[in-house]
C-alpha cells in the first residue's frame, strides 16, 4: 500500500489557523479509503530533533512510554531500549493488583483488554514485550503549558492523541496504539471557598479541583473543611473526578439527592483543540459549557472544573448478600434478586442510592445508601424488601449501620475493586417506567447476562439511582433519560485476555447482540451511559445522548474541527475508525 500525501484544511471557527498542509497514509480496506494519522512507519512522524524541541517545550516531561510490566522483560519491542531490572519487575509484580500504583503509573491501563494485553509482568525475562495498543511518547504534564505543547505538537503532526489521567477507564479510552500521551495525574491542586460568586446562580460553597484529583483524595479533602462539606463524586476511590467521570456525566452515591457530578459544575478550565486556555461556565463559552457536562471526553482537555460544594449528611447505609453460603437454589436466588431490583423505583423515591454485584448465584448489595436517614428511617424505608424476603422464604444476611456524616459511611462501606481484570462491558440504564411495567422482565435480563450463552460468563454492577430525584432538569449535556432513572446496570462478558481476536469479536458480539439485546427489549424507554456503556452500542448517538445529540456534535465541530481528540462513540467521530486490529485510527476519506 502507498503512502500517498494528502491535504486537510483546517476551518476553524474559533481560531485563525489558515490552511495548513498534513501529511498522512491513505489506506484501502474492504473497498474503504482512510485518511490516518501519523504512526512511527510514516515519514511524517516526527524526527528525533522535534521530539527533542517537544521535550525541551515541556522542560523535560517527555519520556518514551514505557509499558508497566516492561521492567520483567529484557526488551521492549526489537528496540535496543533495555528495560530489564529484577527489583523494579518484583515491585510491578507485587503492585499489579494495587490501583493507587497503577493509576500513578505514567501510562499504565487498569483493563489490559484494551493494551492488546502485552508486556505483563512475568518471571521469564525472554518473553517479548510489545508495546500492544500502549503509546510510543508521554508528557508528564506539570503546567497547563505542558498539556498545550502536546496538544498542539499532535495537531501540528497529525498524532495520535491520548489524554491519560488514571488509566481506569474500561473503555479503553486513555491508551491508543502509536500515540502521544499527555498525562493528567499531577493536578492536585484542591482549593475551596464557602461563598462562590462567579457566573452562574450559585452562592453556596464551591471547590476548584485539579485535572488529576481522585475520588476518595477529593472527598477526603471536602471531610477535612470545617465544616466539612460534600461533593458529587463516583463509588471508586481511585477513579478520577475531573477528567473522564465529569465529562461524561458521572453518577455516585449522592446523586440521587444532588444530581450527577456535571450537574454541579460551575466552570471549566480548559486547552482546546486549537490550543488556546479557555474557560467556560454560564457567561464565558457557555456552548464549551453546555458539551462538557456529559458530552463525553472529546471537547477539550481538562486543567481544573469548579463545582459546588453541599453540606455533610448524616448517612445510613445497608449491606445484604444472597449467595452459596445461604442457598444453592438458583430459583430462590433469582427470586430473591427479582424482589429486591423490583423495588428500585421505592429506593430512588426515598432518595437512595444502591451499588450491587451480581453474578450466577451470589448477590452483594454493599451498600444501600440512605442520605439523611438514621438507622431507624432506612430499616423503615428497606422494611417492603426485607417483608417479601422473608414472605418468599428466601435466606439473605444483612447489617445496617448509621454514620453521622456521608464521608464516613463511604470509608466504611464502599470496597476497593480489583484491577487488571478483562471483560467487555455494557449496560443500560432503566427507567421508573421499566421498572413499573417489566420489573421481573428486567430481572430477568440482568439475571441472564450472568451466563449469558453456554460458554460465557457475566458479571454485572448494579446502581440503583436517580439523578431526576434531585436534579428534575438540567440544561446540559447528559442524556435526559437519566432524568427518569431508577436502575443503571453495568454488564461484564468476562475474558482472560489470551482469547484470539476472533474470540474476542465474538464476546463482543455477546455482550452487544445477545445481553445488549436482552436488556433493550426489557427496558424500552432507557438509555445507556457513556463511560459505562457498549462500543459497538447499537444507534449510539441516541442511545448515548437521545435529543442533546445534534448540538453536541454542532459544539464539537465548532471546537475541534479535525478530530484532534478521539474516543470510539462519542460526539462527532462518526467517520474515524481504528483499523488494521486494534492499531492505527483513520477517517474515512469523503
Ligand atoms: C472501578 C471503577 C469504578 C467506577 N465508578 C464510577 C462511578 O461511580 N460513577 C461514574 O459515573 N463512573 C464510574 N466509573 C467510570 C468512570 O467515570 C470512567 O471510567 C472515567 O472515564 C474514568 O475517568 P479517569 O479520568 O479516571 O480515567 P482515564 O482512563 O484516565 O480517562 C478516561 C477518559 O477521560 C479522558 N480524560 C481524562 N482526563 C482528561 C482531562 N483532563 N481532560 C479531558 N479528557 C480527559 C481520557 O482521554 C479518556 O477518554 C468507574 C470506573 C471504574 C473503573
Ligand atoms: C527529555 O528530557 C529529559 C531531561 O533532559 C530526559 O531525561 C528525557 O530522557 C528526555 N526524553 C526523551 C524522550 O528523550
Ligand atoms: C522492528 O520491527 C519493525 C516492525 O516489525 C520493523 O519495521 C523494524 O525494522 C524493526 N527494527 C529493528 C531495529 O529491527
Ligand atoms: C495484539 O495481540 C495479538 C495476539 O497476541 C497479536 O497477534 C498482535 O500482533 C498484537 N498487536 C499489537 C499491535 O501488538
Ligand atoms: C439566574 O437567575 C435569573 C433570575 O432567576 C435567570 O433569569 C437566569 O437565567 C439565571 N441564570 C442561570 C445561568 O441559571
Ligand atoms: C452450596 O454448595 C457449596 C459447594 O458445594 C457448599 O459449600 C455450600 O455449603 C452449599 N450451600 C448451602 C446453603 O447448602
Ligand atoms: C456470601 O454471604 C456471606 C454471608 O453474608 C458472606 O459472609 C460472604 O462474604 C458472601 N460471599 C460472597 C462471595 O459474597
Ligand atoms: C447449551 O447447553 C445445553 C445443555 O447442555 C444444550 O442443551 C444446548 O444445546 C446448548 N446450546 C448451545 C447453543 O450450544
Ligand atoms: C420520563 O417519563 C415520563 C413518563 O413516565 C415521560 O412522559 C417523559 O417524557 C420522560 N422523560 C424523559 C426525559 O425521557
Amino acid at each position: 500500500m502507498g503512502r500517498v500525501s494528502w491535504i486537510l484544511s483546517l476551518l476553524s471557527v474559533t481560531s485563525c489557523v489558515s490552511a495548513v498542509a498534513w501529511i498522512g497514509e491513505v489506506k484501502e480496506v474492504d473497498g474503504v479509503t482512510y485518511q490516518c494519522k501519523c504512526y512511527s512507519d510514516n515519514a511524517c512522524w516526527p524526527k528525533n530533533a522535534e521530539w527533542d524541541a517537544l521535550n525541551t517545550t515541556v522542560g523535560g516531561a517527555l519520556q518514551v512510554a514505557v509499558p508497566p510490566g516492561a521492567p520483567c522483560h529484557k526488551q521492549l519491542g526489537n528496540s535496543s531500549i533495555s528495560v530489564y531490572n529484577e527489583a523494579a519487575c518484583s515491585n510491578v509484580q507485587a503492585n499489579w493488583v494495587n490501583e493507587q500504583w497503577l493509576t500513578d503509573h505514567p501510562i499504565a491501563n487498569l483493563w489490559p483488554l484494551y493494551t492488546n494485553n502485552t508486556c505483563l509482568p512475568t518471571d521469564n525475562p525472554s518473553a517479548p514485550c510489545t508495546r500492544g495498543f500502549y503509546g510510543t511518547y508521554v508528557i508528564l504534564a506539570t503546567t497547563k503549558a505542558h498539556i498545550k505543547a502536546g496538544i498542539d505538537f499532535a495537531r501540528e503532526h497529525n498524532l495520535r492523541l491520548i489524554i491519560r489521567n488514571t488509566g481506569h477507564d474500561f473503555m479503553g479510552r486513555s491508551t491508543g496504539y502509536g500515540s502521544l500521551i499527555i498525562n493528567t495525574h499531577t493536578f492536585k491542586d484542591v482549593t475551596f471557598t464557602k461563598k462562590y460568586d462567579g457566573p452562574g446562580n450559585w452562592t453556596g460553597g464551591a471547590a476548584v479541583v485539579g485535572a488529576g484529583v481522585q475520588g476518595r483524595e477529593l472527598f477526603r479533602k471536602c471531610f477535612a473543611q470545617s465544616p466539612p462539606v460534600v461533593i458529587v463524586g463516583g463509588e471508586c476511590p481511585t477513579v478520577g473526578w475531573a477528567g473522564g467521570y465529569i465529562l461524561g456525566g458521572g453518577h455516585g452515591p449522592l446523586t440521587t439527592i444532588y444530581g450527577m457530578g456535571a450537574d454541579n459544575v460551575l466552570s471549566f478550565d480548559v486547552v482546546t483543540a486549537s490550543g488556546e486556555y479557555v474557560t467556560a461556565n454560564a457567561k464565558e463559552n457557555p456552548d464549551l459549557f453546555w458539551a462538557l457536562k456529559g458530552g463525553g471526553p472529546v471537547f477539550a482537555t481538562v486543567v481544573s472544573i469548579t463545582a459546588k460544594t453541599f453540606p455533610e449528611v448524616p448517612t445510613a447505609g445497608t449491606r445484604l448478600n444472597i449467595n452459596s453460603t445461604l442457598t444453592n437454589d438458583s430459583a430462590v436466588f433469582n427470586e430473591g434478586f427479582r424482589i429486591f431490583h423490583n423495588l428500585a423505583n421505592h429506593y430512588v423515591e426515598n432518595g437512595m442510592f444502591v451499588y450491587f454485584e451480581l453474578s450466577l448465584g451470589t448477590l452483594h448489595i454493599q451498600p444501600f445508601v440512605g442520605p439523611r436517614m438514621d438507622e431507624a428511617k432506612i430499616k423503615e424505608v428497606l422494611k417492603p424488601l426485607f417483608d417479601q424476603l422473608n414472605a418468599a422464604n428466601i435466606p439473605y444476611d444483612a447489617y445496617t449501620r448509621a454514620f453521622p456524616t456521608f464521608f464516613e459511611l463511604y470509608i466504611d462501606m464502599f470496597e476497593d475493586e480489583q484491577p487488571n481484570q478483562n471483560s467487555v462491558v455494557g449496560g443500560r440504564i432503566f427507567t421508573h417506567q421499566d421498572i413499573e411495567e417489566n420489573g421481573d422482565g428486567v430481572a430477568k435480563a440482568l439475571l441472564f447476562a450472568s451466563q449469558p450463552t453456554n460458554d460465557t460468563f457475566g458479571f454485572s454492577v448494579g446502581h440503583i439511582v436517580d439523578p431526576g430525584h434531585g436534579v428534575p432538569v438540567a440544561d446540559n449535556a447528559i442524556h435526559p433519560t437519566w432524568r427518569n432513572a431508577s436502575s443503571f446496570v453495568i454488564t461484564n462478558v468476562i475474558m482472560t485476555g489470551t482469547e484470539s481476536w476472533e474470540v474476542k469479536m465474538e464476546r463482543e458480539n455477546v455482550q452487544t447482540n445477545v445481553v445488549g439485546k436482552a436488556l433493550r427489549e426489557a427496558g424500552p424507554n432507557g438509555a445507556t451511559y457513556v463511560n459505562e456503556g457498549d462500543l459497538n452500542e447499537p444507534n449510539w448517538q441516541e442511545s448515548y445522548w437521545g435529543s442533546k445529540y445534534p448540538r453536541l456534535l454542532e459544539i464539537r465541530k465548532k471546537w475541534d474541527p479535525t478530530g484532534l481528540f478521539y474516543a470510539k462513540t462519542t460526539p462527532g467521530t462518526e467517520d474515524w475508525d481504528v483499523i488494521d486490529y486494534g492499531t492505527k485510527l483513520c477517517k474515512k476519506a469523503s
